[in-house]
Parts: C-alpha cells; sequence; structure tokens
C-alpha cells in the first residue's frame, strides 16, 4: 500500500508559527502489560523550540516487538521520563521508531541542511514516537534522504528492521552472489527485509516458516516468493527425512554458511542441519521464547559460530556518519524496487477522537499485537487533538 506523503500532510496542517495547538501522545506511567498501562493525554503545544532543537509533526510511527516489551519493562533500552506541566506523575512516552516532518527550527540550528517540511528520521533510542509532535534535539534526527519510490511507510520503518537484515547478511560472514543463506520467521518483517536485501546482493535464501492451516502456507509461501525467496519450506520439513533430503539436493554442493534466527527452540537447532562448515548462526529475535540448543558437535566438528546481533548496539558503536551511509545505502535498495514496503496497516488516532476514545482504540492494538503476531506491521498516525 502507498501512502503517499500529500494524504498526511494534507490530513492536518501544523503550525509554524504562533497558532495555538494541542497535541498527543501515548504514554504510561509505571511499566506493565501495554493494553492495560498505555493512556492517550492530550496536552498544551509544544513551545516554540528552543535553541539546538526542532519541534516535529510525527507522520507515523510503527509498533514493534520490542516496544511491546519495553513498556512491559523487560527490554533492556528504558525510555526516559518526560515531565508533562500539569501532571504530577512523570510519564513515559512510548515508541522508538518513526519518521516527522519538521515544523519549527530553534536558533541555532540553521545552515545544517535542514528545513521546514523536511522530513527526518528519529534517530535516538526511545525519544517517544507515539506522538502527534516532539520537540526534539537537531543531533537526534537524521534526514530523510529524497530519493524515487521512499515512501512515507518505507521512512517510518527505516531504523529497526531494514538495517537489522542488511547488517546481518553483511557483517558476519563474507558472503558473494550465489550463496546461500537460511532463516527462519521468514514472514516476520525482518526476514521479509532480509529476503529483499539478499536479492538485490544476488544471494539466495532458504526460508523457514511456521506450519499454518488450509491454504495459509501456501499463501504465505506465494507472498515471500513475489519478495524474491528461492526456497521457502515449513519448520516440519528440517524433522521429515525425506524432505530434509529433497532440500539438501536443492541447495547442490553450497554449503550454507550463515543462519538468522529470530525463533530459538527446537526450530533452530534443526535449522543446523543445513549448514556446512565454519558457519555463523547470528540470533537477532527469540519469539517462541525457548532457549537455544546447540549439539557440542557442531562447534568441535563443524567450527560453528553463534552469536547475537542487536541493532540498537550498532547505533550505539558507530559514528552518526555511519549511520548516515546506512540510511543512505538503504534507500538506494528502495530506489532500486527491490526493498518494498511491509505488509502493514495504518491506525489513524484522529484528530476528532476523545482522549477515552484513544486510549481505547490504542489499547485494543496493543493487546492484538502483545498476545500474537498481527501478520502486518502497524503503524500509528496520530493526530493533533481538536481544541
Ligand atoms: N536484534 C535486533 O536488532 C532486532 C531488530 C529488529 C527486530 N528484532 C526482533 O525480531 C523479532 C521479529 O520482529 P519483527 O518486527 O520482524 O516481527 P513481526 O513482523 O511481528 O514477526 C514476528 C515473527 O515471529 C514469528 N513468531 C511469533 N511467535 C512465534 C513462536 N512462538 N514460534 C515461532 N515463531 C513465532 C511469527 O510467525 P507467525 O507468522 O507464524 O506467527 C513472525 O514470523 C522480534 O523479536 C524483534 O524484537 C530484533
Amino acid at each position: 500500500m502507498i501512502y503517499p506523503r500529500t494524504l498526511i500532510q494534507t490530513s492536518r496542517s501544523f503550525a509554524t508559527t504562533a497558532r495555538v495547538h494541542r497535541h498527543r501522545v501515548l504514554a504510561y506511567c509505571e511499566p506493565g502489560s501495554p493494553s492495560a498501562v498505555i493512556r492517550a493525554i492530550t496536552h498544551r503545544s509544544l513551545p516554540a523550540p528552543a535553541p539546538g532543537t526542532l519541534n516535529l509533526r510525527i507522520l507515523l510511527a510503527p509498533v514493534n516487538p520490542s516496544d511491546i516489551n519495553v513498556i512491559q519493562g523487560v527490554y533492556p533500552s528504558k525510555p526516559t521520563a518526560s515531565a508533562f506541566p500539569g501532571i504530577s506523575s512523570e510519564l513515559f512516552v512510548a515508541g522508538n521508531e518513526g519518521v516527522a516532518e519538521i515544523c519549527a527550527l530553534g536558533s541555532g540550528t540553521d545552515g545544517k541542511g535542514l528545513s521546514v517540511g523536511d522530513w527526518v528520521i528519529i534517530a535516538k533510542s526511545q525519544s517517544g514516537t507515539w506522538s502527534s509532535a516532539r520537540n526534539v534535539h537537531l543531533r537526534d534526527v537524521i534526514k530523510l534522504p529524497r530519493k524515487q519510490g521512499v515512501t512515507v511507510v518505507h521512512a517510518a520503518t527505516m531504523t529497526v528492521n531494514p538495517p537489522t537484515a542488511y547488517n546481518m547478511l553483511n557483517d558476519f560472514v563474507d558472503l558473494k552472489p550465489g550463496d546461500w543463506v537460511v532463516q527462519n520467521a521468514a514472514n516476520s518483517a525482518v526476514g521479509q527485509a532480509v529476503i529483499q536485501i539478499a536479492k538485490a546482493k544476488q544471494l539466495k535464501t532458504v526460508n523457514l516458516i511456521r506450519d499454518r492451516l488450509g491454504n495459509e502456507a501456501e499463501r504465505t509461501k506465494r507472498e515471500l516468493k513475489d519478495l524474491g525467496a528461492d526456497l521457502v519450506c515449513t519448520y516440519s520439513t528440517l524433522t521429515d527425512k525425506t524432505k530434509l533430503s529433497e532440500l539438501k539436493g536443492f541447495l547442490g554442493n553450497k554449503p550454507i554458511r550463515l543462519a538468522l534466527n529470530c525463533v530459538g527452540g527446537e526450530v533452530t537447532t534443526h535449522m543446523l542441519k543445513l549448514l556446512g562448515p565454519n558457519a555463523h548462526l547470528v540470533s537477532y529475535g527469540a519469539m517462541s521464547k525457548q532457549p537455544l540448543s546447540i549439539p557440542t558437535s557442531y562447534f568441535i566438528f563443524k567450527g560453528l559460530t553463534a552469536r547475537g546481533f542487536w541493532q540498537s548496539q550498532w547505533y550505539e558503536n558507530r559514528s552518526r556518519d555511519e549511520r548516515i551511509a546506512l540510511l543512505e545505502k538503504l534507500t538506494d535498495i528502495v530506489a532500486s524496487g527491490y526493498l518494498k514496503e511491509p505488509k502493514h496497516e495504518i491506525i489513524t488516532i484522529s484528530a476528532e477522537d476523545t482522549d477515552d476514545v484513544a486510549t481505547q482504540k490504542a489499547q485494543q492494538l496493543l493487546s492484538e499485537v502483545e498476545t500474537g503476531s498481527p501478520g502486518r506491521k502497524v503503524l500509528l498516525h496520530i493526530e493533533d487533538p481538536v481544541v
């Protein structure tokens, strides 16, 4: 689905002058179940930006699995509390990722290549993107390169999943065109980015998904093949001797040297059967909540290396220039037609919604995301409330 810039830009204009506005945030006081603790709160307009800062209108912000864990209080990244005048308790505004439009520039921010109306990626972790507006420091945003085909949905989801996929394909094994990569949870948003970025790099992918009812498995396989997947199988293939040997036959004499793990548990143990000597298993998610179990023989006799990857750590360890270079590469891949928008749904919290209605909408959505994977990326579009 394309969500054209004009649709968002004209939905409600955000003042760049003294016009009085309110803004709305989705926030919580104490960690807990997101569907219970999140509240919509309308607050007074942002004041004019302080020196070195920008006022932003958030265009779209995704709901990622890690956002749920942050609100639950079980994720290593912690949000910073914001004080809202008139509200006694400190609040944590939820949301880590998103794209925004600059509405006003504080003094000292001119001459840095940014103008009112520019789109920026929120670069600071846990900045509270589930809002209609935010004030942020200049150093906490990166201007989005304007390239053909880069939509607002691409931009809103460009900080977490595509870079994770790109870096895992790049940083561990020196892969050459024609090499195979295997991954589980291949239909996840990260998995879909892996398929497409691998295709752009002329790599081949074996994609493992959960068994599904009825025609669901075939539909999911077709969708992943349309994205560029070379092989798509369900996990049961790995425990069926005949199917496993057929699968190995497809791979020919090219041993797999990179396996990407989003799931953990038995599924991952079985995935190792497809690896050749000196391979890397890179874990970035633990969706099954089951620990990894790797037979010792893989380390002794097959030279397996098992590593973890965390994109937030990558950002911590790298310079701003490296981050900008990564964004350039990813937007190039989008512009070349390889990286499509993730399958998604946009949930609008509209200007007319009262805070009670907005809270209800947000809690219902979070309950769905919390209890299972919704099968699409959910993005929030929160409008300034009407006063
Ligand atoms: N380390 C990092 O830097 C990094 C970066 C981005 C994301 N992540 C992590 O990667 C994971 C996926 O994120 P996403 O945004 O791509 O999520 P997503 O699009 O919601 O996909 C979730 C995936 O997990 C699978 N899944 C859910 N429960 C499962 C279970 N019990 N057993 C096996 N598979 C299960 C789903 O399969 P079904 O469709 O069959 O339900 C789906 O493929 C999350 O854990 C996220 O935190 C990590």
